[in-house]
């Protein structure tokens, strides 16, 4: 290794240091400042032994539709859109990532009339942003189509916390809107307890509505999501794989099934 190649590794370590000191800092001030919305309680979900992730929902929701119109909406390192089975994709995100850099807000304003199969909400983690883009989403919605949201199932009050605390997971509050569709009897949904939460929505009509409970949720904070945890349909892996079959969504080529872990 030369003497500059070794002087520049060195430099950078002493900028990780600092930077991983400066968020250790800022974590610390932020859960002194909230420590009135701590809550002890935990959920012990281990994302990383359960080997389905949001690609494989993503693609398991495409399967009997391979070519069909895909929108993701928070795009970020295309880690999940470029795993994405169809060509025909497109991805909005603000800063990097996809294929429009635009809010959602401004993509949806803008691209009326167009229509998705599979829309994969991944955006703002923010409870009114998550509840305006599934109402977006709803629009935008081909007959049969299906919508999915991204991180619906923070383990504690640190990974949910508004405003952001954790800066390793975070999921936001998001997971108010799964409340919302359980008032909303024109929704079917499943909660999937596979990477940090995929809920999967379902319109039972055309033209299907979401719930409004901003005033009732907007300042609760996890401690509420543990304590009515029960009410939600949250389901492993396989049994959200035969709630989506069951609407003859599911591709039936060999290859396919065993691709996505199906095993009947
Ligand atoms: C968690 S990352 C997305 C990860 C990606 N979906 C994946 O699975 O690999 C969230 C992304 O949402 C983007 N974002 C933030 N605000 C947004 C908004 N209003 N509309 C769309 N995307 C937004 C951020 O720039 C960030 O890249």
């Amino acid at each position: 290794m030369s003497v500059d190649a070794g002087a520049s590794m060195a430099m950078a370590a002493r900028r990780r240091k600092k930077r991983n000191l400066n968020s250790w800092l800022r974590e610390s001030w932020l859960t002194y400042r909230h420590r009135a919305d701590r809550c002890e309680e935990r959920f012990d979900f281990d994302w990383r032994a359960i080997p389905h992730t949001r690609a494989t929902v993503v693609n398991l929701l495409l399967a009997g539709n391979p070519n069909g119109r895909y929108l993701e909406i928070g795009c970020a390192g295309n880690e999940l859109f470029d795993a994405v089975m169809t060509t025909r994709k497109t991805g909005v995100d603000p800063v990097r990532g996809g294929t429009h850099r635009q809010t959602s807000d401004a993509f949806f304003a803008q691209s009326a009339g167009e229509r998705f199969d599979v829309i994969f909400i991944d955006g703002l983690h923010l409870f009114e942003q998550v509840h305006r883009d599934v109402v977006n989403a709803l629009a935008a919605l081909a007959p049969g189509g299906w919508i999915a949201i991204h991180d619906m199932l923070p383990r504690d009050w640190l990974e949910e916390h508004v405003p952001q605390i954790s800066t390793a997971a975070w999921t936001g509050d998001g997971w108010k809107v799964a409340f919302e569709l359980l008032a909303s009897p024109e929704l079917e949904f499943r909660l999937l307890s596979v990477d940090h939460g995929v809920a999967v929505i379902r319109p039972k009509v055309a033209g299907a509505r979401l719930a409004d409970l901003g005033a009732a949720l907007g300042s609760e904070r996890f401690s509420y999501l543990h304590r009515h945890f029960e009410r939600l349909p949250v389901v492993d892996y396989a049994a959200g794989r035969d709630w989506i079959g069951s609407h003859g969504a599911l591709h039936s080529g060999e290859e396919g099934r065993r691709s996505l872990g199906m095993t009947k």
